[in-house]
């Protein structure tokens, strides 16, 4: 029997706050495109990401900063077509959101009502307050990242391990609550030790997704370029590769060019 869109149980951020109060961790993938979206909603993922690396992955920027709010929204709009049951999280791209609260909610109703995402993510704790505020009293679901955050790099000056002393974890974990405070729904800590990670999960009621941040969080995100191995050079320690798709595409398409150079493709089963 096929199973048609409206049988299918999506999740819900209410899902989500049910997973960690049961213990039961939550997977999250990038995704940037519909043909991808559609088999990793199909493969069972909880949430996807629509993250502001498609700067990096998709467009083959340095870093993700230039990406665009109308590209993000591009992108977004392709990945929730594919989508029957996963959640939607849209990164807000720098720049549309840190100049003032008014920016920031117009943008976030723009992902919203252009894209059909469920919900955005943005980097940063009390620094963003009142963005967080203003877009979470629309009714958008917000989920934060803190510990490495990518659109601040050139203040960081390196992509290496955050909050590694007492008071970059201190402030870490204050943020964390204040998040929690203001309502967000989830946080993403990028790249932080493993001990500080597992205390933010056990102190917060709200699920902690980590990449990069140990196992003992609520959940794990990866790009999804990573850990299907088409990106070859881009191996961090956290990082566990579930496919070699480089070696896979790469030999699929020299046996095409092989094929068409010796006029053996196409044959004539394959003519009209
Ligand atoms: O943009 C992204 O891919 C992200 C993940 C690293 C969490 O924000």
């Amino acid at each position: 029997m096929s199973v048609h869109k409206n049988d299918i149980k999506k999740v819900t951020t209410h899902q989500l706050q049910n997973m960690k109060e049961r213990g039961e961790k939550i997977s999250m993938l990038t995704a940037y495109d519909y043909s991808m979206a559609t088999i990793l909603d199909a493969a069972g993922v909880d949430v996807l990401l629509v993250g502001d690396s498609a700067s990096n992955v998709m467009a083959g920027h340095e870093t993700t900063l230039p990406i665009t709010l109308d590209q993000m929204i591009y992108h977004a709009s392709s990945v929730v077509r594919g989508v029957s049951r996963a959640f939607v999280v849209v990164d807000m791209p720098f720049g549309s959101y840190q100049g003032n609260s008014s920016e920031a909610l117009r943008s976030a109703i723009r992902i919203m009502k252009e894209s059909g995402g469920h919900g955005i993510k943005l980097e940063g704790g009390a620094e963003i307050k009142e963005s967080i505020t203003r877009i979470l009293s629309a009714g958008v679901p917000v989920m934060g990242h803190l510990g490495l955050t990518p659109q601040s790099i050139y203040k960081f000056g390196t992509y290496t391990v955050r909050a590694k002393e007492e008071a970059e974890a201190q402030k870490l974990i204050e943020d964390a609550l204040l998040l929690q405070e203001l309502g967000c729904f989830a946080i993403v800590l990028e790249k932080i030790p493993s001990e500080l990670a597992k205390r933010v999960a056990e102190q917060l009621t709200i699920p902690i997704i980590g990449i990069g941040a140990g196992p003992h969080v609520d959940g794990q995100v990866l790009v999804v370029h990573d850990m299907l191995g088409i990106n070859k050079e881009f191996k961090p320690r956290f990082l566990r590769r579930y496919a070699d798709l480089h070696t896979i595409m790469t030999d699929a398409v020299q046996n095409y060019v092989k094929d068409v150079k010796a006029k053996d493709f196409p044959s004539e089963k394959e003519a009209y």
